[in-house]
């Protein structure tokens, strides 16, 4: 349906910037020195060590997913907390939840979404530059992202060249990732990139609290972007926001004894999170207000219209925000992808895994372009316009 290729025009004056006359740290030479050549003046002697202004393409060239066995239906959590199949459904639109098991991984599932993502790219994983986790509910609060790396090891990817971090903002994680991860390859930086969007919110829920335990799941989510050679760009569009004062709203918030290490004399050894707090009145209110605005700013970085949606791709949160948000951009139900019934909220993987299967279905298609939206705890939010294959 639509036509354009531009590039986000963000995206444009981040990497397109020629930097002759930019103020360059003193580390900058020795890391441009690692650059290709193409990027450092051509190679002439004497030419200066600078980036040239052209941009490398980015394609997103493949997706997958991996959700744990175990599920948890809406008759289910009734038999744990005051509440029902009916309740659940029309207020949320969920029906069931998918539940890590003890001793499963989170990194296990995301090494799987990102094995089935670079089997559909065709890309080894000895060839990936860079890994991008987004999620909040690490297996190791010193990243996650480098046990999906782990070279040589278990159930990893084994993607030995890569550099790997973790990126941690919620369920608006899995598009500020695929952001940052455009951004190294229109720099020119590396040429493949990994980014994964994964949580396990269940280790966080207080299972008596019936206002937020039936809404979240586990699962995994994972996009290969490459660069590619004819300077086009599959995110077209992008606008990202936060509003730390809105944290109250949604948290999850440090509570150990260590925050107190040397109290009477000794050091604690505990240290521990809280379950996950939300005022879900004011996170409804807030994502309904910021899910359309965001894309609408996004379609205008892109330089785009509504009408030149394929297929909106949000942050699957509840039935009604999303149906709230297609209404206002006009888009009609049948174009909204939703497995919100069968999954929940899985927080950072709602929107890669929600990708997934309507790329494995065959609904979204090569050049098709989608209006990807995350929101949640920060606040965050955050919009890509994207064009698919
Ligand atoms: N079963 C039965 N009754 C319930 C349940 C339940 N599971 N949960 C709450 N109720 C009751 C409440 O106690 C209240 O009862 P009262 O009227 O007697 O006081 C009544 O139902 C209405 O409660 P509300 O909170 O007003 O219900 P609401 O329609 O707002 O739905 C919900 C609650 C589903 C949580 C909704 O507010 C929501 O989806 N909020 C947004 C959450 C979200 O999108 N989070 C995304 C970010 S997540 C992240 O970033 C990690």
């Amino acid at each position: 349906m639509a036509s354009s290729t531009a590039c986000s025009h963000q995206l444009q004056r981040a990497c397109s910037r020629p930097l002759a006359n930019a103020r360059l740290p003193t580390a900058l030479p020795a890391a441009l020195s690692r650059l290709p050549a193409r990027r450092r003046g051509g190679g002439r002697p004497g030419a200066a060590v600078v980036p040239v202004a052209a941009a490398a393409g980015v394609r997103l060239a493949g997706v997958g997913s991996s959700v744990p066995e175990k599920f948890l239906t809406n008759s289910d959590l009734a038999q744990l907390v005051d509440t029902s199949d009916d309740w659940i459904t029309s207020r949320t639109g969920i029906k069931k939840r998918h539940i890590l098991s003890e001793g499963e991984s989170l990194g296990s599932h995301a090494s799987a979404a990102c094995l089935r993502a670079l089997d559909m790219a065709g890309v080894a994983a000895e060839d990936v530059d860079l890994i991008v986790m987004a999620t909040s509910s690490p297996d190791d609060l010193f990243g996650s992202a480098t046990t999906v790396q782990a070279c040589g090891r278990g159930q990893a990817i084994r993607a030995s060249r890569a550099a790997a971090f973790d990126l941690t903002a919620a369920c608006s994680g899995f598009v500020m990732g695929l952001v940052t991860g455009a951004q190294y390859i229109r720099a020119g930086t590396y040429k493949t990139v990994l980014v994964i969007g994964a949580d396990a919110l269940s280790r966080y829920i207080d299972w008596r609290d019936r206002s937020t335990c039936i809404l979240f799941g586990d699962a995994c989510g994972a996009v290969v972007m490459t660069a590619k050679d004819d300077g086009s760009c599959a995110l077209l569009g992008i606008d990202m926001h936060s509003d730390g004062t809105g944290m109250r709203h949604l948290n999850c918030a440090f509570a150990g004894e260590g925050m107190k290490p040397l109290s009477n004399g000794h050091a604690s050894d505990e240290g521990s999170y809280s379950n996950l707090h939300m005022n879900g009145q004011e996170v409804f209110k807030f994502a309904v207000r910021a899910v359309p605005t965001v894309i609408e700013a996004a379609l205008a970085d892109a330089g785009m219209e509504k009408q030149q949606i394929d297929w909106l791709v949000m942050h699957q949160a509840n039935m009604r925000i999303m149906s709230a948000a297609a209404d206002r951009l006009g888009v009609p139900a049948e174009r909204v992808v939703s497995n919100l019934a069968q999954y929940g909220n899985t927080s950072a993987a709602s929107i890669p895994l929600a990708l997934d299967e309507a790329v494995r279905r065959g609904d979204i298609k090569p050049g098709e372009v989608l209006a990807m939206a995350g929101f949640g705890a920060g606040l965050t939010w955050a919009s890509a316009i994207v064009r698919w294959g």
